[in-house]
């Protein structure tokens, strides 16, 4: 399996974004050079609040990678995914609102970028099921998370399973249907996910070998790993980490919680005027990931003279508000407006369905659930009324075979006449439907026909008056003008 890099962008934040290949090679010409932009999707599990490791880590050089012209950037808030940590419904609400505000202030454009919630598309789900019946059990029992689980339960004298959910066995399928489901190319995550997505491309085959007919339905996505920027220290020197309570907040407390956490900061007792190593102290790798090489030299050069630790922290400080009280403003005034932040997620949620719903017919085509139905939910607003109006066919108690126009609100329209066979009914719809309502006229005042090459092929009647009668030909009319232009 190919592992590539982030597509290279050339210096950002005053440092280029280096990634570390885990395994394969770099692929950035063919990125500059191919005229198909590569697809790169990534989750983001909505169970916390962003640190400034989460920042650093993740959502600055995915911002700055969804940029590039080679780019087409799909990211989304995994809201299903944070149920299987998180029981807390509030919790789970305000995590969605809090990393949705961080991203867009740091940067994200929801116009360029396809930037969604999880739970907004319900084609993820579907999907996640069909996958789940092509997914061998054997291979979700090699899952590191399910067996982590089951050690630290037989570890503690528990039931191997004791505590695990579905959701938490099968969670390597829901995100196989994450990034199948819009054909991602690339998938940049942290290194404890790259089994998932080596599961992803087991089942993506499977599936493709299953169904595909010889052709692929599904993209086998390769994983990234951005190791160079991947990590801050904490508080404690620690990788930072909600797990090891050591995290600096990125917006949370506003600048005084950025001070106070910096304050925090485990240093060693080193005085005033005494030579300072800057790569063994905790608050280098914080200065160095928000300055430019020059300011970051300077900083070191500081340290080694024998600045205090109060210095360099009022220094760091000064350093990390510069770049965050800016977005910390964009971020408090998007938390103000909620339905600001609810515009770009449905944008997104909409780009992301004009893609996956037509993705996910062609799966239930190939499974054998073809359905017309779920066309009409992504169809285009002005089409949607006349597109809901449907032929329902059925075998009368006479043993003939009719059907019936209904309305988008499911009222009767039409009832057509018997036919002997399905098939010959079926064709009348077919030649109802090309008419575009040409054929619809009235009998008498209280009832309309369809009447087509002077056969009355299907009728509605029971109207007070003519009026009533009128207005009921005109929606049969508008609802066949409808399915005409399909
Ligand atoms: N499981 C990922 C994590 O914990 C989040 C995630 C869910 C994800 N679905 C995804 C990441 C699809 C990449 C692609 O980090």
């Amino acid at each position: 399996m190919a592992r590539k890099s982030w597509p290279k962008g050339g210096e950002t934040f005053g440092r280029p974004v280096i990634s570390t290949l885990v395994k394969g090679y770099t692929c950035s010409f063919f990125l500059l050079t191919t005229a198909m932009r590569t697809r790169v999707l990534t989750g983001i599990t909505t169970t916390g609040t962003p640190h400034l490791g989460n920042y650093v880590g993740a959502i600055r050089p995915a911002i700055a990678a969804s940029t590039q012209s080679s780019v087409d950037a799909f990211f989304f808030l995994a809201d299903y995914h944070a149920l299987i940590k998180c029981e807390d419904p509030a919790r789970v609400e305000r995590s969605r609102l809090e990393i949705a505000a961080t991203w867009l202030a740091a940067g994200l454009d929801p116009e360029r970028v396809t930037f969604y919630r999880q739970s907004d598309v319900p084609e993820v789900p579907e999907l996640c099921w069909v996958l789940t019946c092509v997914t061998a059990k054997g291979l979700m029992n090699r899952a590191h998370a399910y067996k982590a689980a089951v050690d630290q339960n037989l570890a503690a004298g528990q039931e191997p399973d004791d505590g695990v959910t579905m959701g938490l066995f099968s969670y390597p399928v829901l995100m196989a249907a994450d990034i199948l489901i819009f054909n991602a190319h690339q998938v940049p995550v942290g290194r404890d996910q790259i089994q998932h997505l080596e599961m992803a491309r087991d089942i993506a085959q499977r599936f493709n070998h299953l169904y595909g007919g010889g052709t692929d339905i599904f993209t086998l996505p390769d994983v990234v790993i951005d190791d160079d920027v991947a990590t801050l220290p904490g508080l404690d020197g620690r990788k930072m980490s909600k797990s090891y309570n050591n995290t600096i907040p990125l917006f949370e407390g506003g600048s005084r919680g950025l001070r106070d956490a910096v304050a925090r900061i485990v240093t060693d007792s080193r005085g005033p005027g005494e030579p300072k190593d800057p790569e063994a102290s905790h608050l280098f790798p914080v200065y160095r990931a928000f300055a430019s090489p020059d300011e970051t030299e300077g900083f070191a050069q500081a340290l080694r003279e024998g600045m205090s630790w109060g210095d360099a922290k009022r220094v760091l400080v000064e350093r990390l508000e510069a770049s965050v009280a800016p977005m910390r403003e964009r971020y408090e005034a998007l938390m103000a407006d909620p339905a600001q932040i609810e515009d770009a997620l449905q944008l997104g949620a909409s780009k992301a369905r004009q893609l996956a719903a037509p993705l996910m017919e062609r799966v239930r085509a190939a499974v054998g659930l073809r359905s017309g139905a779920l066309k009409a939910t992504v169809a285009p607003a002005r089409k949607r009324e006349a597109r809901r109006a449907r032929f329902v066919s059925f075998r009368d108690t006479d043993g003939l075979f009719r059907f019936r126009l209904l309305s988008a609100e499911g009222d009767e329209l039409l009832l057509s006449a018997g036919h002997a066979d399905p098939k010959a009914a079926g064709l009348v719809i077919r030649q109802i439907q090309d008419s575009a309502g040409e054929g619809v006229q009235p009998v008498g005042d209280e009832a309309y026909a369809v009447v087509l090459d002077g056969v009355a092929l299907a009728s509605a009647g029971g109207f007070a008056d003519a009026a009533a009668r009128d207005e009921a030909m005109a929606r049969v009319r508008e609802a066949l003008a409808g399915l005409a232009e399909d």
